[in-house]
């Protein structure tokens, strides 16, 4: 079951050379209990990979990967009005998507094309125009790690936030999701209003969408704004947008009234990171390969390296502009491994 040297290159979309000492992919959840017997479990540290979609290999893996490819879509509750759908870790997040799509099912269809696996969406609570997975999530099934055994988490166990969950935080490490059971909607409740949806629904001519008119109009925005990972390595937003006081806010907004805002509280605003690192001259800037993408500068770009470590460095410089600039640190989005 367990592998020796194995080359995660193909397994991560930033193309790094990253090679785990020691791999197990697992296909089927029950091969963990077995794995969790072994030597090479109880002596070593746990890294757990799905779609290596979300990660940068600073350094190669420490002790023993575990990729989870547990595959299956099922649906194992439904009523008049929404139906429970089971995904394995392994499905590949836009496989659901589309599944979805297909058989007429809401809540995902803004969730269109974003990369990765199921088991990593709860991980970073996935988010993109206006919608985040707690929106549709029921509950998960995981291993943990120390204990051993399996358990189940619902949506208020997973103590969701902004491109965060108790997974990153007290559970960091400690748990291997093996499966999620989303809500999907059969009466349907669209979100358009984000950025350049309605504007687009509005080219397409259309003026009652449906769930698949929705995904059409995302689908058509993302390709126009993030590069496709298939051709030019890229783990997505690199950081997050930044929460701050209002009065940072304040303070900027006398140099640049046009920043872009979101209210988040009475004391609190997020600032598109995008918006900041373009502002710093960051915006389709390529250092020996490496760069921030031509239509947004949130997304760092690789076409120059296979060694991590020269991602972060160049990742540090725009945080260190950043922050000169503006008083404002970038914490990045992606898992920095190593
Ligand atoms: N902006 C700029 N310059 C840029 C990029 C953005 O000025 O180079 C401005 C835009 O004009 C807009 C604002 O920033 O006013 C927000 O931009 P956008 O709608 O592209 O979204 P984002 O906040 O940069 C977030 C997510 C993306 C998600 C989009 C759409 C995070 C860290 N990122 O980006 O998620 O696709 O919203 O919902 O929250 C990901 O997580 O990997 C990801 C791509």
């Amino acid at each position: 079951m367990i592998q020796k040297n194995i080359n995660l290159q193909s397994f991560n979309t930033f193309n790094i050379n990253a090679v785990a000492g020691m791999y197990a992919n697992i296909t089927d959840e029950k091969q963990l209990i077995e794995l969790s017997d072994t030597k090479e479990w109880n002596d070593n540290p746990i890294f757990v990979l799905g779609g290596g979609s979300n990660l940068l290999f600073q350094n190669a893996p420490k002790g023993l990967t575990i990729h989870v490819d547990v595959d299956g879509i099922e649906i194992i509750d439904e009523t008049d009005d929404y139906v429970l759908v089971k995904a394995g870790a392994g499905v590949v997040w836009n496989d659901l998507v589309e599944y979805a799509l297909k058989n007429n099912l809401g809540g995902i269809e803004n969730l269109i094309l974003i990369p990765g696996k199921c088991g990593a969406a709860p991980m970073q609570n996935i988010g993109a125009y206006g919608v985040e997975l707690e929106s549709v999530f029921d509950s998960l099934s995981c291993f943990l790690i120390n204990e051993k055994r399996f358990r189940q988490f619902d949506k208020d166990e997973c103590q969701f936030g902004y491109r965060d969950s108790v997974f990153k935080n007290k559970l960091k490490g400690e748990a291997i999701i093996t499966s999620i059971t989303l809500r999907l909607t059969k009466k349907h409740e669209l979100n358009t209003s984000y950025g350049a949806i309605q504007s687009k629904l509005e080219e397409f001519g259309i003026i009652s969408p449906t769930i698949q008119d929705v995904a059409k109009a995302v689908k058509e925005i993302r390709q126009s704004k993030l590069p496709n990972p298939a051709v030019t390595p890229n783990a997505g937003s690199f950081f997050k947008n930044p929460i701050v006081d209002n009065s940072v806010v304040s303070k900027i907004q006398e140099q640049h009234p046009q920043v872009p805002v979101y209210k988040i509280d009475n004391s609190n605003t997020k600032i598109p990171a995008g918006w900041l690192i373009e502002q710093c001259g960051w915006k389709g800037r390529t250092v020996d390969g490496i760069g921030t993408w031509k239509h947004q500068a949130l997304v760092i770009v690789n076409n120059g390296t296979e060694n991590g470590k020269k991602i972060v460095e160049f990742a540090r410089k725009i945080q260190s502009d950043v922050f000169n600039k503006f008083g404002i640190k970038l914490e990045p989005e992606v898992n920095i491994i190593g």
